[in-house]
C-alpha cells in the first residue's frame, strides 16, 4: 500500500479503493500500460486504435466493433460445463474457419499480435483490447485480470452463433457461457450495439457495404433496442433481405425467446442497458479454460518505475542508476519527486535522488507524469530499494514504498549496455557484472513467425553460457555473443539471470556495432579510496568550493602549493602528487584553445549527481583536450576534470553555473601545458567539428526555434506522441492539421493550436542550453 498524507480518500476513484494497489513488478506490469497508457511519453497505443470509437480500417468498418466480435468468437468456444476452451487465443489459429468470414477476426487478431510478449498472451491481450474498446465506445469499464493461456491449435467449431440458426441453437450456444434467455438477449443486443453487416461478407444478409445495426454505431448504447421497439429499427438482422431467408436472427431472437421482454427493458433504462453489457463483457473475457489462474483485477498504479538500470562504471568504483518513475497526476499536479533510497548494506542514504519530468501521458480516466533520473553512487554502498517521495503542487506530500517493501534493484547481476554491441552481421555481445560467484547466463527470446494466416509470433527462448572476463572493482565482467539472423523482423530481447535474480527485458535498439572495454581501474578513484576526507569530498562534490586557489591564470606560473590550498586546512598527498611534479615549474596556457577545432569556454561546477555532462565519460592518466575533443565528437560539449577525467554532452546540466576561471587548475595528466579542470570544476569546451543537425524545413511549417517547456504546463498542450525513431517528419504527420508541432526529449512530438505563453524562446547558446529539455517548435505557415 501506499501512504498518502493529508488527501482525503473521497479524492480517490471509489472502484480503486476497492481494488488492492499492486505491488510492483507484476506480470501484468504490460498489460497495465496497454490499458492505461493511450497517449504519449511510453504510450502503448493500444486504445489509439479503436479511439475514437468510430476509427476503422476504411469508411465502411468499425475497428471497435470488429474487436468486441471477435473477442466474442474467441470466447464463445468456453464451456461451462466441460471447463474446456474460453477466451484462450484459439482464434488465431481459427481464421480460416467459415465461422470467422470476412476479414474483421484477421485485422483483429494482426492489430492484436504486435503486443503479445512472453509477458502478455494473445488471451490478455484480447482482454485488454475488450476494456479499451468498451471504455472508447462507452463509460463501461471491465475489469481486466491476467494470466490467460494461449490454446496452440483451433478449437472446436459449431460454438459460434450464424444468423441462420434456430433459437434453440442459440439458447444451447449461450448455455455453455452460463447465460439464459435474459442474457442471451443481452448479449445480443451489447453486441449489436456498435457496428453492422458487411454486404460484401453477407450478401445474403445487405447490399450495403455497411448496413449498421442502429443509428449510432459508433457509441455502445441501448438505442439498438429503442429503436427495435419503436418499430424505426434498420438492424439489417431484422428487416430487409434477411427476413425472406430466415437470417434475421436478431429479430428472432428478441421476439421468441421472451416475447421481447429483455428487449423492451432494455430499451427503457440506458443504465440497465451498460450495466448488463458490464456484467456480460466481464462474462466473456472471464470464460477461460479450467485450471486458468487468473490474478487480480489491474488497477492503475500510483507510482510504477520503467527501465530500472545499474550500469557499472570504468574504475569499478562507482555504478550508475538510472530510469523512470510514472506517478499517476489524476488527482493533482506534482511539484517535486526524489527517490529515498536504501544502500546495499541496509542504510537510508541521506540525499535522496532527484528527478525532472521527462514526459507525460493520459489514459480514459488517468494522467501520468514521468519523471527520470540518473545519478552515480559508490560501489561500496551502492543500492538495495528506494520509496518515492512525490510532493504535489498544492504542497501535499506522499511516499509510495510499493506495498511496504520499497522499489527493489538488484546489483548482484546487471546488464553493462556500455560494453555490450551488436555488429553488422548480426552477432550481439552481452557483458554483464556480477557481484558475488554465481555465474550467468544469457536468456534471449525471439519472436518466431508462424505459418500463415496465424500473425501472432510464437516466442522461441535459448540460454548461453557466459565467459568470465576481467575483474572491475567488486564485480566480476562475463560475456557470451550470439549470432542471430539479420533479417529477423522483431530484435531480440535478452537478460542476465544468475541465481534466483535477473536484470532482464534488454532491447538490442541503441547498441553500438563495436564493444567498449570497461577500464579495470581509475586514477581518480584510486586518489579517491587511497584518503582522505577531502578528496572524498571533493568527489561527492557536497562542497561548491573545496580547493580555494590563489593562483590565477594570468599568472604565468602555477605551483603546487597553490592549487592545494584547500580551504579546509587538509591538504592531500594524492593531489601534490598530481600537481607538484608536473606544473611547479611549467608555464601554463592562459588562454587553453589548444586545438582550432575546439572553443573554451569557461570554468563550470561540476556535481556527482548529475553530472554537469552526462553523455559519456571516461578518463586516462595521459588526458589531453585534443584526446577529450576526440573522444566526444559526437556531442557538442565537453569538458576535463580533475586533471585525467573526460565528459560529454550536447546540454549541460542547469545546476552546473561558471566559477571563477582561477578554479579550472590542474594541468592535464597527459600535458602539463593544458588546463583540466579540478576538483568539482570542469574546463568546458564546445566541439566546433560537431555538426549538429539543421534547423527542420517542413513544406507548410515555419521553423519558430526551440523554446523552453514551462514551469507548471507544456509549451503545446494537445496530442502527444512518443516514438523510438521519432523525426520531424514523423512528428508533423502525427500532428497533421495543427497550428504547431514540437519535438523534445529524441523521441516526444507535441500538437497544438496555440503555444502556451509560459514558453519563451531558448537560443541555442551555451546558457540557454542549460535547459534539459528544448522544444524544436514549427508553426504552420
Ligand atoms: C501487500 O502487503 C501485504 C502484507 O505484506 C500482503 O498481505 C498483500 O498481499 C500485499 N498486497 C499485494 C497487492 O501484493
Ligand atoms: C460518459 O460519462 C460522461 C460523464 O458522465 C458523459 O458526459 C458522457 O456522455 C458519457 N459517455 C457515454 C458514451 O455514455
Ligand atoms: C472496406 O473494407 C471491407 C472489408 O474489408 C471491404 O469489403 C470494402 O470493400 C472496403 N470498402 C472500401 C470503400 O474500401
Ligand atoms: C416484438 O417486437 C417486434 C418489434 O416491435 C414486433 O414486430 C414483434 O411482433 C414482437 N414480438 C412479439 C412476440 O411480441
Ligand atoms: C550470489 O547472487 C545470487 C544472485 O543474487 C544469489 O542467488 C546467490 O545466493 C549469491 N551467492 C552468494 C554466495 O552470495
Ligand atoms: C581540425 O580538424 C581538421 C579537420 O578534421 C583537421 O584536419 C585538423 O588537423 C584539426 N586541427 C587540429 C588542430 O586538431
Amino acid at each position: 500500500m501506499y501512504t498518502r498524507i493529508f488527501i482525503t480518500v473521497s479524492l480517490v476513484a471509489h472502484w480503486r479503493s476497492v481494488l488492492a494497489v499492486p505491488t510492483w513488478p507484476a506480470p501484468t506490469d504490460e498489460l497495465e500500460d496497454m490499458m492505461f497508457l493511450n497517449t504519449g511519453y511510453r504510450s502503448r497505443g493500444l486504445a489509439n486504435l479503436v479511439t475514437p470509437c468510430s476509427k476503422g480500417l476504411n469508411t465502411s468498418r468499425v475497428t471497435a466493433a470488429e474487436w468486441l466480435r471477435t473477442a466474442f468468437h474467441d470466447s464463445i468456444s468456453g464451456n461451462i460445463y466441460t471447463g474446456a476452451g474460453g477466451l484462450d487465443g484459439s482464434i488465431a489459429w481459427e481464421l480460416d474457419s467459415l465461422e470467422n468470414e470476412g476479414n474483421f477476426a484477421d485485422d483483429s487478431v494482426a492489430a492484436w499480435a504486435p503486443f503479445v510478449s512472453d509477458l502478455t498472451s494473445l488471451s490478455d491481450v484480447i482482454a485488454a483490447a475488450t476494456y479499451v474498446l468498451t471504455r472508447s465506445c462507452s463509460n463501461i469499464s471491465v475489469a481486466v485480470r491476467g494470466g490467460r493461456v494461449d490454446a496452440t491449435e483451433a478449437g472446436p467449431s459449431g460454438f459460434v452463433p450464424q444468423p441462420q440458426n434456430a433459437v434453440s441453437i442459440f439458447r444451447n450456444q449461450f448455455a455453455r457461457l452460463g447465460l439464459d434467455d435474459q442474457g442471451m438477449v443481452q448479449f445480443i443486443a451489447c453486441g449489436h450495439s456498435i457496428g453492422g453487416v458487411h454486404g460484401g461478407d453477407h450478401p445474403e444478409i445487405t447490399d450495403s457495404a455497411l448496413a449498421n445495426f442502429d443509428t449510432t454505431p459508433a457509441v455502445l448504447d441501448n438505442q439498438i433496442a429503442v429503436e427495435y421497439v419503436s418499430g424505426t429499427t434498420n438492424d439489417p438482422l431484422v428487416v430487409g433481405k434477411s427476413t425472406t431467408n430466415t437470417r434475421n436472427s436478431d429479430f428472432r431472437v428478441f421476439s421468441q425467446a421472451d416475447k421481447n421482454a429483455t428487449i423492451r427493458s432494455l430499451a427503457a433504462d440506458p443504465q440497465l442497458f451498460a450495466n448488463a453489457c458490464k456484467s456480460l463483457f466481464q462474462t466473456m473475457i472471464d470464460q477461460v479454460p479450467a485450471g486458468t489462474q487468473l490474478s487480480d483485477p489491474i488497477a492503475p498504479y500510483e507510482v510504477k518505475p520503467y527501465a530500472l538500470q545499474l550500469t557499472l562504471l570504468d574504475g569499478g568504483s562507482r555504478i550508475r542508476f538510472t530510469g523512470d518513475v510514472r506517478i499517476r497526476t489524476t488527482q493533482g499536479t506534482i511539484s517535486q519527486v526524489q527517490l529515498v533510497y536504501t544502500d546495499r548494506n541496509g542504510a537510508v542514504a541521506q540525499t535522496p535522488i532527484s528527478t525532472s519530468v521527462k514526459g507525460t501521458a493520459t489514459g480514459f480516466d488517468d494522467s501520468f507524469s514521468f519523471f527520470g533520473f540518473s545519478t552515480d553512487l559508490l560501489v561500496d554502498t551502492s543500492i538495495s530499494s528506494f520509496r518515492v517521495s512525490v510532493t504535489y503542487s498544492d504542497s501535499t506530500q506522499a511516499t509510495y514504498d510499493n506495498n511496504g517493501s520499497g522499489f527493489q534493484v538488484v546489483d548482484t547481476v546487471i546488464y553493462q549496455a556500455p560494453q555490450s554491441c551488436l555488429d553488422s552481421s548480426g552477432k550481439l555481445t552481452v557483458v554483464a557484472a556480477v557481484r558475488n560467484q554465481t555465474v550467468p547466463h544469457l536468456q534471449v527470446l525471439i519472436k518466431v513467425p508462424q505459418a500463415e494466416p496465424n500473425p501472432v509470433p510464437s516466442i522461441s527462448m535459448s540460454t548461453v553460457p557466459m565467459a568470465a572476463q576481467s575483474a572491475v572493482g567488486p564485480y566480476q565482467l562475463y560475456s557470451a555473443d550470439l549470432a542471430f539472423p539479420n533479417s529477423l523482423a522483431n530484435p531480440p530481447v535478452f537478460g542476465v539471470f544468475a541465481g534466483s535474480v535477473s536484470d532482464s527485458r534488454k532491447s538490442v535498439s541503441g547498441l553500438p556495432t563495436s564493444c567498449n572495454t570497461l577500464a579495470p581501474a581509475r586514477q581518480s578513484s584510486q586518489i579517491k579510496t587511497s584518503s582522505s576526507a577531502t578528496t572524498q569530498s571533493s568527489i561527492s562534490s557536497s562542497s561548491s568550493a573545496i580547493v580555494s586557489t590563489t593562483a590565477t591564470l594570468s599568472s604565468s606560473s602555477i605551483t603546487s602549493s597553490d592549487i592545494v590550498s584547500a580551504s579546509s586546512g587538509t591538504s592531500t598527498q594524492s593531489l601534490h602528487a598530481t600537481g607538484s611534479s608536473t606544473s611547479s615549474s611549467t608555464t601554463l596556457s592562459p588562454s587553453p584553445t589548444p586545438s582550432a577545432n575546439v572553443s573554451f569556454q569557461g570554468c563550470y561546477y561540476d556535481a556527482v549527481n548529475p553530472r554537469a555532462l552526462s553523455a559519456e565519460s571516461t578518463s586516462s592518466s595521459d588526458m589531453t583536450v585534443e584526446e577529450c575533443a576526440a573522444a566526444c565528437t559526437q556531442y557538442h560539449y565537453f569538458g576535463l576534470e580533475y586533471a585525467r577525467e573526460c565528459y560529454c554532452g550536447n546540454t549541460l546540466d542547469s545546476a552546473s553555473t561558471q566559477q571563477p576561471a582561477t578554479d579550472c587548475n590542474m594541468p592535464c595528466s597527459g600535458t602539463s601545458t593544458q588546463l583540466c579542470g579540478g576538483p568539482s570544476r570542469l574546463s568546458l569546451y564546445t566541439n566546433l567539428l560537431y555538426s549538429q543537425p539543421s534547423n527542420p524545413q517542413i513544406p507548410g511549417y515555419d521553423y519558430k526555434g526551440c523554446y523552453s517547456e514551462g514551469t507548471t504546463t507544456r509549451a503545446l498542450l494537445g496530442a502527444s506522441f512518443s516514438e523510438a525513431d521519432m523525426t520531424v517528419q514523423t512528428c508533423a504527420s502525427l500532428c497533421q492539421g495543427t497550428a504547431y508541432f514540437g519535438l523534445e526529449y529524441g523521441r516526444e512530438c507535441y500538437c497544438a493550436p496555440t503555444l502556451q505563453s509560459s514558453s519563451s524562446p531558448s537560443p541555442n547558446n551555451l546558457h540557454h542550453a542549460l535547459r534539459r529539455k528544448p522544444n524544436s517548435v514549427l508553426r504552420r505557415a
